[in-house]
């Protein structure tokens, strides 16, 4: 059933159909996915339980381009965080170990979809993880960039997928520059540009909002770098708030390491823009990002939720990450920023709230 999509760049009101095989406008611009999501939730009740449940609000025409390994709808248990009962979504159990497979089902289908024979990418080591994993299912072939500083267990991963990986010398804008080169002459499949990514993520809301029974957490608080999880998750509930199946928006809480914090030097700035910030060494290697591509549009979606972005310290994320395995949860410790920030958050905030955060990587990827 095919739905009336465009590709828009809001910068510039550039505008194409989605059966281009493009992931920036013309002009470089990012561009997002102009949908329009259906969802009957009377009819939930019984689907597979699998992202694909709200097949009518993913952005693939066809069903038979479906990749997919029956991903989703994860455990959203009850926790005790900071003296508080938390739901945590346990997306560390992803086929790949990490929400990252949200995204990477849906684009690697739309890749399907569009007949695509080759992508590449480049990640912290998780996207790369995804994306190599739902090629290789669906026989598309894909180069993977990572930086040299890469867990030695995701790039284990990423090669076990059949992936070609190059390491790039340097940092991670290094291995984003290096995919940026290769995606002149192939698609690029990146969680960053491509907006099939945040379309696949953004189930993390419809998934949450059906597990509290149709209704809008208070405050959802999510580890940020490149800022998928977080577009995502804002799409999401965006989506439901329009669609009138949840009666408010969340206050969408952005967490990063104090190490690495362009995003809330900036909100604490009450800048629209990032300015360049002085980064360090962070072990939430997942968001080591000093300059987010989409660091504009997280802000606007942190004032658009009156939320917040939150610091936390190193010790903090580590004492975290080794507390939730006091508890028999084995999270990589950029998961464990998540914890950190609902520490941080609930030291302000009202003790009613429904608060939601994400476990968003497994910790064996870590070693
Ligand atoms: C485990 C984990 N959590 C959170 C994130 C943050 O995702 P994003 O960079 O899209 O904000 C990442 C990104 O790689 C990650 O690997």
């Amino acid at each position: 059933m095919p739905h009336q999509n465009r590709l828009l760049c809001p910068e510039t009101g550039e505008s194409y159909s989605p059966d281009e095989p493009r992931w920036c406008s013309d002009s470089g611009g990012l561009l997002q996915l102009s949908f329009k999501p259906e969802l009957d939730i009377s009819r939930l009740a019984h689907r597979k339980e699998t992202l694909w449940r709200y097949r009518n609000a993913l952005p693939i025409d066809r069903d038979e381009n479906i990749i997919s390994f029956d991903e989703g709808f994860t455990p959203l248990l009850p926790i005790s965080i900071a003296g508080r009962t938390v739901y945590v979504k346990q997306d560390h159990l992803f086929p790949t170990g990490s929400f990252k497979d949200r995204g990477a089902a849906v684009l690697i289908s739309k890749a399907k979809e569009l007949g695509i024979k080759r992508v590449v990418q480049d990640s912290s080591g998780n996207a790369g993880c995804a994306i190599a994993a739902y090629c290789a299912r669906a026989g598309i072939s894909c180069d993977i960039y990572v930086p040299q500083s890469t867990s030695p267990a995701k790039l284990a991963q990423i090669r076990g997928y059949g992936a070609a990986l190059h390491r790039v010398l340097g940092s991670r804008q290094d291995a984003a520059d290096a995919a940026l080169e290769a995606a002149q002459k192939h698609y690029y499949a990146s969680h960053c540009y491509n907006p099939y990514f945040h379309h696949g993520v953004k189930t993390v809301a419809y998934e949450i909002c059906e597990q509290l029974g149709w209704r809008a957490p208070d405050a959802v608080v999510l580890p940020v770098g490149n800022g998928s999880l977080f577009l995502g998750a804002f799409i999401g509930f965006t989506e439901l708030y329009q669609m009138g199946l949840i009666e408010k928006m969340p206050n969408l809480i952005g967490v990063q390491s104090r190490a690495c914090a362009p995003l809330v030097t900036a909100f604490e700035q009450r800048s629209k823009d990032l300015s360049s910030v002085v980064v360090g060494e962070t072990i939430a290697e997942g968001i080591a990002i000093s300059a987010p591509i989409r660091g504009r549009e997280i802000l606007q979606a942190v004032r658009e939720t009156n939320g917040k972005m939150l610091a936390v310290e190193e010790e903090v994320i580590r004492k975290a990450q080794i507390e939730m395995g006091r508890c028999g949860f084995y999270i990589e410790a950029t998961a464990a920023v998540a914890v950190a920030g609902v520490e941080a958050y609930t030291r302000d905030a009202n003790r009613h709230e429904r608060l939601v955060t994400v476990f968003t990587g497994h910790g064996l990827k870590g070693t």
